[in-house]
């Protein structure tokens, strides 16, 4: 009795797992096991040592049943054993990588149009003269022209200055109809402000087909600011001018925040040109469509309250991790 007592005190508290641990069971407290043994040779002893002797063995069992049942807790959960483990100490903060704020915005603006049946389309921030303002109907000498000044390669080869050219390439290589949103980056030769950048994004969108009208366009309009903005959300057209569509409107979208309300300009758009039609190789007499351009920094800063549009490209975690 003393050595499986002693054996008993040894073996469980240092047990590591669940197979050595029934392997001491079957040892100690089985139906074979010693214990039992033991309890079997009572038998063989006089009535008064039998008691005696039981009463001890019934102990033993009950304490090697009991360091059993705390060995089987300890295995179940190996951690609460380990020694380097320090419960109280304060946890390490992990880095969590996530998309910058105007790549947020931009998935949400995607997404709605997508649920809309638009495609998405991505084109060059290098881009031709040709294309950024010629196809557009800003011809050489227009004045229009002087609003979006740019940074030239040569005098072919520009920065984009808008994600509109990407509608006459893909009207050049995709039969109508067309509903496309190309997100993408583009740059003026701006005076730097709280407002103004030379490097910002815009997200184009292009609907064409047989029968579009401004109606289209405004039931698209609002039902895109209503997802993006809320319910509450209102959009109003104002009479604009943009060579590349006939007629032209600035739209205006009505904003609730912060206690704050009123109409913001929110995108450029309009009933794509018949010009345009004809610069893309489509025919301008059978061809309608609309197409708008909005600022997605606008967007963002409207949604999250951000004052000043440098921060965007500061790349300072303290305003990025806000996101
Ligand atoms: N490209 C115009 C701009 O940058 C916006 C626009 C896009 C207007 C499409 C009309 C249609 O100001």
């Amino acid at each position: 009795m003393e050595r499986v007592r002693r054996e008993a005190e040894r073996d469980f508290p240092a047990v590591a797992d669940r197979p050595g641990l029934d392997a001491l069971y079957a040892r100690d407290l089985a139906r074979k096991g010693r214990i039992a043994v033991l309890f079997d040779q009572l038998a063989g002893l006089e009535p008064a040592a039998r008691r005696t002797t039981g009463q001890l063995l019934n102990e033993l069992k009950q304490h090697v049943t009991a360091l059993h049942a705390a060995a089987a807790t300890r295995v179940a959960s190996p951690r609460s054993t380990h020694r380097g483990l320090d419960p109280t100490l304060p946890g390490r903060p992990h880095w969590l990588a996530r998309p910058h704020v105007l790549s947020q915005v931009v998935d949400e603006i995607v997404e709605i149009f997508k649920g809309l049946g638009f495609g998405v389309a991505d084109g060059p921030e290098i881009e031709l003269d040709r294309y950024n303002f010629e196809a557009l109907n800003f011809p050489a000498d227009h004045p229009a022209r002087d609003l979006q000044d740019t940074f030239y390669v040569d005098d072919a080869v520009l920065l984009r200055t808008q994600t509109s050219p990407m509608q006459v390439r893909i009207l050049q290589r995709q039969p109508a109809p067309v509903r496309v949103i190309v997100p993408g980056r583009v740059f003026r030769n701006e005076a730097l402000d709280a407002t103004h950048a030379a490097e910002f994004n815009q997200v184009e969108g292009l609907y064409v087909d047989a029968h579009v009208s401004m109606v289209d366009l405004k039931a698209t309009v609002t039902y895109f600011l209503r997802q993006l903005f809320g319910p509450r959300t209102a959009a109003r057209f104002k009479p604009h001018f943009f060579p590349f569509t006939e007629p032209s409107v600035d739209v205006d979208m009505w904003f609730e925040a912060g206690g704050k309300s009123g109409w913001i300009e929110i995108m450029g758009a309009g009933m794509v040109h018949p010009n345009v039609f004809a610069a893309a190789g489509l025919d301008p007499e059978t061809t309608t469509g609309f197409a708008f351009g909005l600022g997605v920094e606008r967007v963002a800063m409207l949604r999250h309250g951000i004052g000043d549009i440098r921060a965007f490209l500061e790349n300072d975690v303290r305003f990025l991790s806000q996101f």
